[in-house]
């Protein structure tokens, strides 16, 4: 069987932030173009992967495949509240295994955030795409990696071996863009 392909999707502020200092994804970084984007990359997916506090609340949310990565188990287990929701704790079992719990071992899989979730997988990224909001400053926000703003996001998916792509415009009036970043051969 063929690995599956993973890929992230985030949208920042011109200061690399994905929420504000109260952890909440501030109205200000919402773009429709962007959430067309978003939502269409989800509903293509086999399987999305996040933190607690990152269900992306969509319409198609229901019907979707999930991970929710959480340290209120110990390894892998179904979610009670949800029968297409797995939970994972990465420090009693690898990914795999809850890829195995999830019944989805090929295909796309997106990784959705937060900041933590995200490095968790930077190394395994096939395809990061990065939406910013170049007008869109949150000075003390919760950043899109651990270690932004000290280095720029696009610092970090070099150093973990991707290259930028040709970027989309997703929204005109706001400056709004999305970037492939994708692995070097
Ligand atoms: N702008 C964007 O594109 C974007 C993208 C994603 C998220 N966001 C926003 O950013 C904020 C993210 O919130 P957040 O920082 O709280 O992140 P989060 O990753 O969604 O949730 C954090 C929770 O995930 C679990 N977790 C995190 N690291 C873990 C680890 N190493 N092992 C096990 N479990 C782990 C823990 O759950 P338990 O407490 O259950 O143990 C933790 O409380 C939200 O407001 C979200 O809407 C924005």
């Amino acid at each position: 069987m063929t690995a599956p392909l993973i890929e992230g999707y985030v949208i920042v502020s011109a200061d690399g932030m994905l929420a504000g200092a109260d952890h909440v994804m501030p109205d200000q970084l919402k773009f429709e173009g962007d959430k067309q984007f978003f939502t269409s990359a989800l509903d293509r997916a086999d399987l999305i992967v996040h933190g607690r506090h990152s269900y992306e609340d969509q319409p198609n949310s229901p019907q979707r495949n999930r991970i929710i990565v959480t340290r209120t188990i110990n390894a892998v287990a179904p979610d009670p509240s949800n029968p297409k929701a797995t939970l994972w704790n990465p420090a009693g079992a690898p990914f795999e295994a809850a890829c195995d719990q999830s019944g989805v071992r090929s295909g796309t899989i997106a990784i959705i955030g937060g900041p933590v979730i995200f490095a968790m997988f930077l190394d395994r990224y096939d395809t990061f795409w990065l939406s910013q909001a170049p007008r869109v400053h949150l000075p003390g926000g919760e950043a899109c990696f651990p270690g932004v703003p000290r280095k720029t996001p696009q610092e970090i998916l070099t150093a973990h071996g991707l290259r930028a792509g040709e970027a989309q415009i997703l929204d005109r009036t706001h400056g709004v863009t999305v970037t492939p970043w994708r692995r070097a051969a």
